[in-house]
């Protein structure tokens, strides 16, 4: 089996369902379930032997030690931190403690069960480590996308305790020899998304009747991937990555966030249009900026493509659409994220707090 923290966030869920549509391996999914978990992602999982969930901490190094020695399993991919700039400038606590000091003590308890493997499964192991393009800090606007082996320059507390948690893996592989594996990506959406981010946000908002909060003046420009398209560049790199590498993810999408904003309101004009005929870019507010709001952000993902045959199956305009459709389709999980009914989920629907 593989094990997975954090696969009860937003990218970590979609990969243990997409792994699971696609293989019969068990996945072991070790998640805190913080305020962005949410095992209402996984009730199609329910009463799948090949799903096993326990709550806790990637930083409790005994309960991470025990479920290494109980379920063997032959890789880890590490999804779990917290992840959303604007929280890490409000406060940055929980930031150290899960990316910096929850990684840290995954390395030492991945360290010490890999250390005692026997010969073949100890070189078949794998950590993968799931990163991100902000640890390469903002491009000008003619600057070429990042590639492997540009500077780290993060710029947010959210990016330096990234960036803290990616050198603490390259370090654990260089000193203690922990065949690691690294992905930096670039913005993900698509379904399941926590409404706190940019996409989820506007489509939410937009059917709200609420504002659609622009930072700035809307010109800064992220690089989009769908979720999908993520979580198979990270099957192939676990698959066929080379030991210690740094493999960026991406799509070759640049786009400023007020045009993003546009093409959803544009997509929600022809999907759900609103009930005055009015377009929903009449809810675009332009508001205070972010402090330190890093500019552009651009992958370079050559070496994935060229080294590991990796390339998205979705293009923007396809995947946006999907997206759209996805939260259109879905209101009750929209709903109890807003009310905050998803935390009563666990206790719902098994009773008790779930453990192996
Ligand atoms: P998310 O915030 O949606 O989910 C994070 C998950 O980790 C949650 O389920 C949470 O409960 C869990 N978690 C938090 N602290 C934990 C701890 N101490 N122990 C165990 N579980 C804990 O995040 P996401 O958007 O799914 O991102 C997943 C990973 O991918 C993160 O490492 C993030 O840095 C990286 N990443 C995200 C993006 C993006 O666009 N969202 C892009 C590139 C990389
Ligand atoms: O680049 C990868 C990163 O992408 C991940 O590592 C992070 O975990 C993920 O949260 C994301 O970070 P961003 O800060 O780029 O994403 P966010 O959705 O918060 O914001 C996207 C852009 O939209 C950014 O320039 C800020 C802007 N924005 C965001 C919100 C929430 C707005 O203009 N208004 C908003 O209300």
């Amino acid at each position: 089996m593989i094990l997975v923290t954090g696969g009860a966030g937003f990218i970590g869920a979609n990969f243990v369902l997409d792994w699971l549509a696609v293989h019969d391996e068990p996945v072991l999914n070790l998640d805190k379930l913080t305020y962005a978990g949410n095992l209402e992602t996984l009730a199609s999982l329910q009463g799948d032997a090949r799903h096993v969930f326990v709550q806790g901490d990637i930083g409790d190094g005994a309960l991470v030690a025990d479920l290494l020695a109980t379920h063997r399993p032959r890789a880890v991919i590490n999804f779990a931190a917290e992840s959303h700039v604007d929280r890490s400038i409000h406060g940055a606590e929980d930031f150290i403690q899960t990316n910096i000091v929850g990684t840290f003590r995954l390395l030492e308890a991945v360290r010490a069960h890999w250390g005692g493997l026997p010969e073949a499964d100890k070189a078949g192991f794998r950590f993968l480590h799931v990163s991100t393009d902000e640890v390469y800090g903002s491009l000008a606007p003619d600057a070429p996308a990042f590639t492997e082996t540009h500077g780290f320059e993060p710029n947010s507390p959210y990016s330096a305790s990234k960036a803290a948690s990616d050198h603490l893996v390259r370090a654990w592989h260089h000193t203690h020899g922990l065949p690691v594996l690294t992905t930096n990506c670039s913005n993900n959406y698509g379904p399941f998304h926590f409404p706190e981010k940019l996409i989820p946000l506007m489509i939410v908002n937009a059917l709200a009747g609420k504002a659609l909060p622009v930072y700035g003046d809307g010109m800064q420009v992220r690089d989009w991937l769908y979720v999908k398209d993520h979580c198979s560049a990270i099957r192939r790199v676990l698959e066929a990555g080379a030991v210690g590498e740094t493999y960026n993810v991406g799509g070759w999408n640049e786009k400023p966030n007020i045009e993003i904003v546009h093409t959803i309101c544009a997509l929600l004009d022809e999907l759900r249009p609103r009930a005055d005929g009015a377009s929903y870019t009449a809810q675009i507010t332009h508001v205070k900026d972010r402090p330190g709001h890093d500019r552009r952000y651009a992958i370079d993902a050559r070496k994935l493509e060229a080294a590991l045959g990796w390339k998205p199956a979705e293009t923007f305009e396809s995947g946006i659409r999907k997206t759209v459709q996805w939260y259109l389709d879905h209101p009750d999980w929209v709903a109890h994220v807003q009310s905050g009914a998803y935390r009563q989920w666990v206790q719902a629907q098994y009773g008790a707090p779930v453990a192996a």
